[in-house]
């Protein structure tokens, strides 16, 4: 089987009703960035991002999947697809795709402010000030954050090198080191590349589908019986 290896970003989830960053009405245009997704936020205001990621999870639990992370599930009948994605959310998870690794952290999961290696299934919408880790201290979004390393990186890196097809959804590819994972992939394989506005991907082998998330996997599912 073909590995067809995924790289999502927020435009994937747009159809879900998950509003992506840096689009007109994205959330950066609502949220300086710098106030809710640093580690210097965490310090400085803890109380806004506290608000700003259990918001998020909030509405989370009323979006479901869409015909997009659908179709990636249904992928998985003809290639060996393995989803690397810079969302929080778990909206691969709930498709039904079984290969998802996420390189920002996730919205339902909260870790150890001193010990990063205790990590936790969040129950329900709300994380607390005063909710604390067995080791006592306070728990915080399993996020990663503008400024923090990037711990899945190393084993993303090592899923692009193995591609047969790379498929990019919905990102700006404005945000490294996740953007720079196509630089891994091997020569010549075949990049489709689903969004309703270009992102900076150029090459000969670059397949552009100029469709949102749902419907444009439906397109790839055609092009893919074409390769
Ligand atoms: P962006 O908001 O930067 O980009 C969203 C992309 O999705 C754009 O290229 C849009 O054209 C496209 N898009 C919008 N609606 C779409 C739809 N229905 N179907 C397909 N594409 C659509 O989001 P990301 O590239 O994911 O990090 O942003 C990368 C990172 O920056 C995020 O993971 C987040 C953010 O700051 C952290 O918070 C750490």
């Amino acid at each position: 089987m073909k590995k067809l290896v995924v790289l999502s970003g927020a435009g994937m989830s747009q159809e879900s009703g998950i509003r992506t960053f840096r689009d007109m009405g994205g959330l950066w245009e609502e949220y300086d960035v710098m106030e809710v997704a640093t580690p210097e936020a965490w310090q400085r205001n803890p109380e806004l991002v506290m608000r700003f990621y259990n918001d998020r999870r909030k509405q989370l639990y009323g979006c479901l999947p869409n015909a997009g992370h659908i179709g990636l599930f249904e992928l998985e009948k003809d290639f060996d697809v393995e989803i690397i994605t810079q969302n929080v959310d778990d909206l691969h998870e709930r498709a039904g795709s079984s290969k998802v690794l996420h390189l920002h952290g996730e919205l339902k999961k909260v870790r150890s402010q001193k010990d990063p290696s205790l990590i936790y299934e969040l129950d329900g919408w709300e994380l607390k000030f005063g909710d604390k880790c067995e080791k006592g201290s306070q728990l915080r979004p399993h996020i990663v954050w503008f400024g923090e390393a990037v711990p899945a990186m190393d084993e993303a890196v090592s899923i692009a090198e193995k591609a047969d097809i790379f498929v990019v959804i919905g990102t700006s590819l404005d945000v490294y080191p996740a953007a720079g994972l196509l630089y891994y992939t091997q020569p010549d394989i075949p990049i489709f590349v689903i969004d309703p506005h270009e992102p900076p991907v150029s090459g000969k082998n670059v397949i552009f589908i100029e469709e949102k998330a749902g419907r444009g996997v439906e397109i790839l599912k055609e092009k893919l019986k074409e390769l």
